[in-house]
């Protein structure tokens, strides 16, 4: 079953206008799309997503609402330029819901679940050249715990990378499950009667494979550029360090430059862009909480352009 994050909040907080230009950075299984374009009669969405099984279903699914939309087979660090390539260099309005989406966790073949044995994959793109088979099996020690650790938070990193690349001496560590009996055998046995406990180094390998936290803080600053004025940024995250990096944008954009911090009268130029619509990060209600446990970790976060 597919559930979007937050979906009322989202929609509120973008503040659609009928005849608006709005972009879907990360379309998935189109939940947010849908409901943006029956908002949005008169203007246009454009919606990119890197994962074509995603692509394929939403644009089915869409083609029975509306014709006011455009999917884009990209990553939303492109958004800009793709965006200039159809001569459209503004926009009222984006919207980022990070991460995975339910069906690519679900779906068995894709290889980014612990609870189904199928190959070490993990890609978003399926052409993209990196999947968890090459980070397994060809990182360096020192690198892989260092993923698991920042990435996943695993406090047993060290013992699971050294674990991965004991096996890989024997035979390439090839499907998820073996994986999975690695991770195990690296933490004492208390800890692995943890509902998941390769759910860390699982998230992990993942946000490596899709260079999730690399390309986030590019991605968010050029899509602002393109913001008109009145134009808002929601941006839902699902991990604390991709929350730091929007926390962080956000707040470098949104507050006067330190250089001139002290000035009686702060020259127009040096002005925010910006403002925070809130100055905390929105968490999903006890309602949605209950009926998506998916969400829990989840955190939206909001931006207006002001001038
Ligand atoms: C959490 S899901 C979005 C769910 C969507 N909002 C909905 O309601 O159905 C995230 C989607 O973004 C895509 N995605 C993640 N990172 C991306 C990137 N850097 N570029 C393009 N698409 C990306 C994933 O393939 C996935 O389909």
């Amino acid at each position: 079953m597919h559930y979007s994050v937050m979906l009322k909040e989202v929609i509120e907080s973008l503040q659609l206008k009928d005849d608006g230009i709005y972009v879907d950075a990360t379309l998935g299984y189109a939940g947010h799309t849908r409901e943006i374009l029956k908002r949005v009669k008169r203007g246009f969405i454009f919606a990119f997503d890197q994962d074509m099984d995603a692509i394929l279903y939403s644009q089915e699914k869409l083609e029975q609402i509306a014709n006011n939309f455009l999917i884009i087979k990209s990553n939303f660090l492109y958004v800009k330029e793709e965006l200039e390539k159809r001569n459209v260099f503004n926009i009222d309005g984006i919207l980022f819901d990070l991460g995975v989406s339910s069906p690519q966790l679900d779906n068995k073949d894709r290889g980014f679940s612990y609870r189904f044995n199928s190959k070490l994959d993990m890609r978003m793109d399926k052409t993209a050249f990196l999947s968890a088979y090459e980070v397994v099996n060809n990182y360096q020690e020192n690198d892989l715990a260092r993923i698991i650790f920042q990435y996943g938070e695993e406090k047993y990193a060290k013992n699971i990378a050294k674990n991965i690349v004991r096996e890989r001496t024997i035979k390439p560590i090839e499907t998820t499950f073996e994986l999975v009996e690695i991770i195990k055998k690296s933490m004492p046995k208390k800890d692995t009667f943890d509902k998941n406990p390769a759910r860390r180094t699982f998230q992990a390998i993942r946000i490596e494979v899709n260079h999730e936290l690399d390309i986030l803080e590019d991605s968010l600053k050029k899509a602002l550029s393109l913001l008109n004025i009145g134009g808002r940024m929601v941006v839902i995250t699902f991990h604390s360090l991709e929350d730091r990096i929007v926390k962080n944008v956000f707040k470098e954009v949104s507050e006067v430059d330190k250089l001139v911090k002290g000035l009686p009268e702060i020259p127009d130029a040096y002005l925010p862009k910006f403002k925070l619509v809130e100055k905390k990060a929105i968490s999903p209600s006890d309602f949605e909480l209950l009926e998506n446990r998916r969400s829990r970790s989840s955190h939206m976060r909001v931006i207006e352009r002001i001038r």
